[in-house]
């Protein structure tokens, strides 16, 4: 499909993701190629790309194309790299990231817009990632049901996962806070103006407005429609893809089915606009 007759863009499936071909991303890019990724990606939730050889610097550059990145608040990156963010999975891992359905760092007060993950090192077979869009499945929720959710809050916290992953990794993160913040559990997406459901299970605590149990029993039903795979597409990696999401469109999910094997990749966050 010519997407706006500037990029060669395929559905990959009915509700989420599309690759697009015939464009080297690792090189400097036009404003009409930046703009049609920008409206691309509010529509598709996820764009996949292979045969992309970034290094840090032009994946940083690809990455500032469409804002400000962020500095994780847990990883800190390599020596002069502080925005990128390694994933990586080997013999001697304890945990890896994204291992359960999430959208990344929901718990700041000004959650980023997307993550632009490169891929360099895979495993023979395995580490495929899961995105689902989060459009579907508001979509399809019951009215009555989308309208029960409307005008909810939710309370999102890194204190929980990020403490969790610190343990199993044998890091001491006793001294560190993490960012918290209440999110809308209805999001209407800036670019797209469709409404989503933005709650999940690494970062999402309880819905600000309901008891204790109901708060539960509701992020449990909500979280199961994630992990429904009609709302689903699988992506299956080769060395130099990358995958660029965004995170109000989509949750996603690493699989880790690779153990022993290796898995290496860097990963850029980008800001959302204030
Ligand atoms: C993540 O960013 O959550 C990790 C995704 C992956 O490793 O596929």
């Amino acid at each position: 499909m010519a997407y706006d007759d500037i990029l060669n863009l395929s559905r990959v499936s009915p509700h989420v993701g599309a690759e697009v071909a015939d464009i080297d991303i690792t090189r400097p890019l036009s404003e009409r190629q930046v703009s049609a990724l920008q409206r691309a990606l509010a529509e598709f939730g996820v764009l996949f790309f292979h045969e992309q050889k970034f290094d840090h610097d032009s994946q940083k550059r690809f990455g500032r194309y469409f804002g400000e990145l962020d500095i994780h608040p847990n990883t800190p990156g390599p020596p002069g790299h502080p925005e990128i963010l390694p994933i990586h999975g080997d013999a001697n891992s304890k945990v890896v990231a994204g291992e359960g359905w999430h959208s990344d760092v929901s718990c700041t007060a000004n959650p980023p817009l997307g993550s632009i993950l490169h891929m360099h090192v895979l495993p023979e077979s395995g580490g495929d990632t899961l995105f689902a869009s989060a459009g579907a499945v508001y979509d399809s929720l019951s009215p009555r049901m989308q309208a029960y959710l409307e005008g909810l809050t939710a309370f999102h916290s890194g204190d929980r996962y990020y403490r969790w992953r610190n343990a199993k990794e044998g890091i001491d993160d006793s001294g560190r806070r993490y960012p918290s913040a209440n999110h809308p559990v209805v999001l209407r997406h800036p670019v797209s103006g469709r409404k989503s459901i933005y709650v999940n299970s690494f970062f999402t605590y309880a819905i600000n407005e309901l008891p204790e149990e109901e708060s539960e029993a509701i992020l449990n039903f909500l979280y199961s429609r994630f992990a429904d795979p009609m709302f689903q597409t699988r992506f299956r990696w080769r060395k130099n893809s990358v995958a660029f999401w965004d995170n109000r469109a989509v949750q996603h999910l690493a699989i880790w089915d690779y153990f022993p094997h290796t898995r290496t990749g860097s990963r850029v966050t980008v800001k959302a606009a204030t």
